[in-house]
Order: C-alpha cells, then sequence, then structure tokens
C-alpha cells in the first residue's frame, strides 16, 4: 500500500507543494508515500491555525485533557503491530525495536493521562499577615515540534503529549523521511479526539521549515520550540529562538562513551557495547560512540566484541536482525565520509568488508537482499585516541570506536573531553567506580553495567554542551518546557500592607547570650 501524506492545518490536507518520495530502505523499490511538501507559509498558516485554537483548548481542564491522552495511548496500544509495521517499511528499524519504539508512546500516554489530575501549583505562607500566595502552572501556547527520522514516533509522542496535556497547541514538523509514520500518529491523535486546530501537521523539508519558524516567531504566532536532531541544526535553532527571547528544547546529538573497568563482567560489557553501538544501525542520539577500556583487559575485550559483532545478523529489518537499513541513501553518503576518518594507526574489525553491503562487498550471513536498500557493514575502529576525528565526532551509523587508558581519571577525562554530553556507561563490579563516574561526567543520563541507550519514558532525557541546552524532556520534568510558573499573590487584610516595609515584629532576641562553660 502507498499512502498520499500531506500537511493537515486546522483538519484541512494542504494540496499545494512539491512531491517527494518516502522509500523503504530496505528495498528502494518500495514506494511508501507520496509526500506533498509544503512551504514556509504552510508553516506559519499551521502556527496561526494553532494560535487561534489555544485559548479554548487551555480553557478545557486538565484531566479532561489526560482524558483525551488516555484515549490516544488506548488507540496507539490497538495500532501497535500496524505502526511498528510502518515504522519498520519507512525508516528500516528491526521490527522488535519498532514494537518497543511504539510502546514507548503507549508508556508516554500512561504517565501523562494522570498528570492531567496533578499538574501541581503550590501554596505559600506569606510574611506577612492575611495574605496568601499560590503558584499556578499555565500554558506556554503555541508549540512548534520538529522531530528526526530515526525515532519517527516516541520522540514525538514526547513533546506532542506533555505540550497537549499542559494546555498547548502543536504545530509538528516530523521529518520528511518519516513522514507516513508522522502522518500516522497524528491521524491517532486526532482520532482520540484532539479539537481542529490542536495539532497541525506540516509535512516540508528542513529549509522551509527554517523560513517558516524564523517568520512564525517574528508574528509572535509560536511561543515555544522543541528539537530534536544534529547539534549544528540545534545551534540555529536556538539563535533564532534567542532573537525572540525564547530557549528551545533541545535534544541534539552525542559521542556516547561506555568505559570498561578492568573489573568489569566483559560478557555483560560486550553485549551492552554491541546493542548500544550497533542497534537501530547506530543511528540513536544515544547510540554508542567510543568504548574505553581499561588497559589490562583491552585485548580481551576487543577478541570478544569483535567476535560478537562479525557473528551478528544483518539484513532485513523484518526478520530477528542486529540492524537494518540506515534510514536514507544520505546517511549511507555521510557514513562513507566517516570511514575515512579512520587513520593508520587504527585497526579496523567487525566484518568481512566496510561501506555498502553489496553482491561485490558481502557480509557473511547477511539476511535479505542487500543490492535492493541501504544496508552497511558494521566496523570497530580499534585504537581511538583523544587527538583522532573519530574521537571527536559523532558518526551517525553502525560505527564504534574502542581505545584504552591506565587510570579512573583517564577513563573520566576521555568520557568527556569531546563536549557532548547526553549519554555515558560504565561497566564495573565496584559501586565506587559507578558513583564517582556518574559524579564527575558531563553526561545528561548515565548508565552503570547497561547500554547508553535504552532510556525509559519517565526519567529526564536530555544532554549539556553540544548535546543540549540542559533542557529536560519525559516525566514530571518535561512540565517546565510546556508551562509556566505564575505566581499570585492575595491580600484579603483590608490594608494596604507592604512588602519588606510593614514587618511583622517579634519580641527582641538575645543575640549575645552564650552558654555556659
Ligand atoms: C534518541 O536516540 O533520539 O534511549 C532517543 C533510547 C530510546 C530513545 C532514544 N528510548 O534509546
Amino acid at each position: 500500500m502507498q499512502h498520499k501524506c500531506a500537511s493537515v492545518v486546522a483538519g484541512h490536507p494542504r494540496a499545494d507543494g512539491t512531491v517527494l518520495l518516502s522509500r523503504n530502505p530496505a528495498n528502494l523499490d518500495d514506494v511508501v508515500a507520496e509526500v506533498t511538501l509544503g512551504g514556509p507559509e504552510t508553516f506559519v498558516d499551521a502556527a496561526r491555525a494553532a494560535r487561534s485554537a489555544q485559548p479554548a483548548w487551555a480553557k478545557i481542564p486538565a484531566p479532561v485533557r489526560g482524558q483525551v491522552i488516555a484515549r490516544l495511548g488506548r488507540l496507539v496500544e490497538a495500532n501497535k503491530a500496524a505502526l511498528a509495521r510502518l515504522i519498520t517499511r519507512e525508516i528500516g528499524k528491526p521490527y522488535a525495536e519498532s514494537l518497543g519504539e511504539v510502546q514507548e508512546i503507549v508508556d508516554t500516554c500512561d504517565f501523562f493521562l494522570g498528570e492531567g489530575r496533578r499538574l501541581y501549583g503550590q501554596t505559600v505562607p506569606s510574611e506577612m499577615p492575611d495574605k496568601q500566595l499560590f503558584t499556578f502552572r499555565v500554558p506556554v501556547g503555541v508549540t512548534a515540534i520538529i522531530t528526526a527520522a530515526n525515532f519517527p514516533a516516541a520522540v514525538p509522542s514526547w513533546y506532542l503529549v506533555p505540550a497537549l496535556l499542559c494546555g498547548n497547541t502543536v504545530v509538528w514538523k516530523p521529518a520528511e523521511l518519516a513522514a507516513a509514520v508522522g502522518q500516522a500518529l497524528a491521524e491517532l491523535a486526532w482520532r482520540a479526539g484532539l479539537p481542529q486546530g490542536v495539532l497541525n501537521l506540516v509535512q516540508a523539508d528542513g529549509k522551509a521549515t527554517f523560513e517558516g519558524l524564523d517568520q512564525a516567531l517574528r508574528n509572535g504566532l509560536v511561543d515555544k520550540v522543541g528539537f530534536t536532531g544534529s547539534t549544528d541544526v540545534g545551534r540555529a535553532i536556538s539563535e533564532l529562538c534567542g532573537r525572540h527571547l525564547q530557549s528551545p528544547c533541545l535534544e541534539l546529538g552525542g559521542k556516547n562513551p561506555l568505559v570498561v573497568m578492568a573489573d568489569a563482567n566483559l560478557d555483560l560489557a560486550v553485549e551492552g557495547a554491541l546493542f548500544s553501538g550497533f542497534g537501530s544501525a547506530g543511528q540513536r542520539c544515544t547510540s554508542l560512540g567510543t568504548v574505553f577500556v581499561q588497559r589490562e583487559v583491552h585485548d580481551e575485550f576487543l577478541s570478544r566484541f569483535s567476535k560478537a559483532v562479525e557473528d551478528a545478523v544483518i539484513g532485513d529489518p523484518s526478520q530477528d536482525v542486529l540492524y537494518g537499513p540506515l534510514i536514507d541513501t544520505r546517511y549511507a553518503e555521510r557514513f562513507e565520509e566517516y570511514l575515512k576518518l579512520v587513520q593508520p594507526h587504527h585497526t579496523v574489525h567487525g566484518s568481512t568488508g566496510t561501506g555498502r553491503i553489496t553482491d561485490a562487498n558481502p557480509r557473511k550471513g547477511f539476511i535479505g537482499h542487500a543490492e535492493q536498500g541501504i544496508f552497511v557493514h558494521p566496523t570497530i575502529v580499534d585504537g581511538i585516541t583523544k587527538d583522532d576525528d573519530l574521537y571527536r565526532n559523532e558518526t551517525f551509523g553502525p560505527l564504534v570506536g574502542v581505545g584504552g587508558f591506565d587510570t579512573f581519571d583517564e577513563a573520566v577525562e576521555l568520557a568527556n573531553g569531546h563536549g557532548y554530553g547526553l549519554s555515558a556507561a560504565i561497566y564495573t563490579s565496584d559501586a565506587s567506580n559507578a558513583f564517582r563516574f556518574r559524579e564527575r561526567c558531563r553526561a545528561g543520563m548515565v548508565s552503570v553495567n547497561n547500554s547508553t541507550s535504552g532510556a525509559e519514558a519517565h526519567l529526564p532525557f536530555g544532554g549539556n554542551g553540544l548535546s543540549g541546552n540542559g533542557s529536560r524532556q519525559s516525566g514530571v520534568w518535561v512540565l517546565d518546557q510546556f508551562t509556566r510558573w505564575q505566581s499570585m499573590n492575595w491580600d484579603y487584610a483590608g490594608k494596604l500592607q507592604k512588602a519588606q516595609m510593614d514587618m511583622v515584629e517579634l519580641p527582641e532576641a538575645d543575640l549575645a547570650f552564650r552558654l555556659e562553660g
């Protein structure tokens, strides 16, 4: 089946625009969707629609908005297999991981449906009599959410669900490489009972989106931006928002380290590195960048890790594989550039070749038809040092570096020195290493004896440094992105009481008093 996708503004599909074909990366002959891409004006119209729908949506009591989120969760659950199949078909994620991705939406809905009944403010004592202080969470207004292709459903739900629950309206721009998944998720949200204009879908490329966002911000139509994607685009969006005194919610790249101490359970570390580095073909923000192994176990780790990667099954993502294709040919071209960063002092492991898997450059044990899709060999690059480009650059794809260290201090320095700070893992059997690493590592998320990926939907998700501006998604923490605090004071004294001036007098204190002896 071929889908037809277009922007939907206030419930109306937009027919104007250029047409893009979204293809199955495991089989490029399979056209998943014909996508009509809108221009900057589509984005601005969507923001205008969101602006006019916002007051009425905010007026619906939060517990009732929570019921819409509850229905969305149930609808997603009932459509779990179909949505997961579409994710696998459109972006090539192995089906088991696609099911996990859909489950993450359900978990997010389950968390936030209850938040509609909380969304707590506080009552705060006043320093004056007959006066009471309060705090309230108020919606921010119109939110513009721009998301990436690698998690085309779960990550958008991290923004959409809390934004809507909090009383905001949304302009959502999914990745054009995942247009059909975007449309499917939006359809489920509309069917859950969102009023028209509360969620608007914009199918557009990056350039049109950026121009549209610029215009919408200038016209005062957007109050908060959420963006998941590359550090470079995040920086540009952040600059744009800064001009309007806004701070976006950013979820950017990573160069996520995994430290293996000599006291670690090596089999566990190998299993963690395999899933962190090569799950989703290394196309997660939380994918493993470099494994740093304490010198005395380096060779043993490398040989077990290389064997695990050599033996892993790669190919058709509808089968039981470690990973399937890259999301797009663009990604494969970029991956070839990353391979050029391999230096003579490095050694390469993990497969029967590097680069594109083809009939002439086959992969042992490959399942499916490599030449029909965009499949690349897994690559381990050993000998990474602090001065290498591969140490510093995010290499979105199935490439994992390995380096050695002698002391714990050195491991911490290597884990932090590249400037990213999204996720980091340590494998150790010594609790003091785990806590010391947590304390000194700059990442927003730390795993102990676990993969760098696989965050749960109700813990704060986000990074520091090149990985983000400190904003956090998920759980109660994301409420600070989609609401603003409003304070209220109410004086019922019947006279003007001036703060800091009309002070309540206490009996005298004798501060010179000391106990004897
Ligand atoms: C991302 O890589 O952008 O932690 C999101 C994970 C998933 C989400 C990753 N739960 O791997």
